[in-house]
């Protein structure tokens, strides 16, 4: 091969190493979700599209039943789509393990509780140890290093569950989505159910991480306060489709009777206070 071809193929490399680092980390197209009960197709997703680029934090709102675990568990590969495609990093979603900690993505469930049998460490250190290649202190240390991460000590690392607080809990939960590195987090409802303070030192947690692990986060939540603090863009689910996927102010001010009532009812108010106070950017 001559030098001219060398230098063109080189190019060539680099050109798609460029366009793979600012391609879309999630891109879903045309999807339909299609659930069949009782002899019934019920329809949750019609026609639905979302593309998440690199690094943004995007956070997923709708009213309950409209789809949006359904959509996260599209993203994982555990749902499949009756039409349309759910392409992950470049790939098709594929099925995942149930344990949400993959080294392409990984998932904090919405009711995910940890293994009750389970102690922290082997809680987090789950989806190592099912790979049957790693030496076991290297799989401790990995595991360690993960529980440290997410602000825990290491003393709490042979605790059970049921010794743990909620807070405490969601922090595991995170250690042991984040063992294998993947580079996109799902995360559905993290605050739901914790107390205010441990509610806002998860989401400085998970700020910090997302700057600097560089990662792109999806994440579904109704807590205003987290989705003002942390979403560098909002999608809503309505309609069965995305009706609108921008940044938050954008969102807030788009003609839609489900977006004015959640953003602009009584505990909106509150929650477009701190959209004035911290516009969370990239
Ligand atoms: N495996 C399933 N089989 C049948 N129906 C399902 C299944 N999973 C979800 N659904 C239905 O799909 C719809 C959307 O469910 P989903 O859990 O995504 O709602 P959601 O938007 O996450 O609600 P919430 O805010 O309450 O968590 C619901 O009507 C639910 O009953
Ligand atoms: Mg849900």
């Amino acid at each position: 091969m001559g030098d001219r071809e060398n230098t063109l193929e080189a190019v060539a490399a680099v050109a798609a190493a460029e366009a793979a680092a600012h391609a879309p980390v999630v891109e879903i197209e045309g999807l339909w979700s299609v659930f069949h009960n009782a002899g019934v197709d019920v329809v949750i997703h019609k026609d639905l599209d979302l593309v998440v680029p690199r690094g943004e934090v995007l956070t997923i709102v709708g009213g309950s039943g409209s789809g949006k675990t359904v959509l996260l568990r599209q993203i994982l590969g555990l749902n499949t789509p009756a039409r349309g495609t759910v392409t992950v990093l470049g790939k098709p979603a594929e099925r995942l393990g149930a344990h949400g900690a993959s080294s392409r993505v990984g998932m904090l469930f919405q009711h995910g509780a940890l293994f009750s049998a389970f102690t922290v460490l082997d809680n987090i250190a789950f989806a190592l140890r099912e790979l049957k290649c790693l030496p076991d202190d290297l799989i401790r240390d990995a595991a360690l290093l993960k529980l440290q991460m997410v602000g825990l000590e290491v003393r709490h690392a042979h605790k059970m569950p049921a010794e743990l607080s909620g807070g405490m809990i969601k922090r595991v939960a995170l250690a042991r989505a984040l063992i294998m590195d993947p580079p996109l987090l799902l995360l559905d409802e993290p605050t739901a159910g914790l107390d205010p303070d441990s509610s806002d030192g998860f989401c400085t947690l998970l700020r910090s991480l997302h700057r600097e692990l560089g990662l792109t986060v999806v994440m579904v939540t109704h807590d205003l306060d987290t989705l003002f603090e942390l979403s560098t863009r909002v999608a809503v689910v309505a309609d069965q489709r995305i009706i609108v996927n921008a940044p938050p102010r954008e969102v807030v001010a788009f003609p839609h009777p489900f977006i004015h009532d959640f953003f602009l009812g009584e505990r909106g108010q509150r929650a477009m206070e701190l959209l004035r106070e911290y516009p969370f950017t990239v």
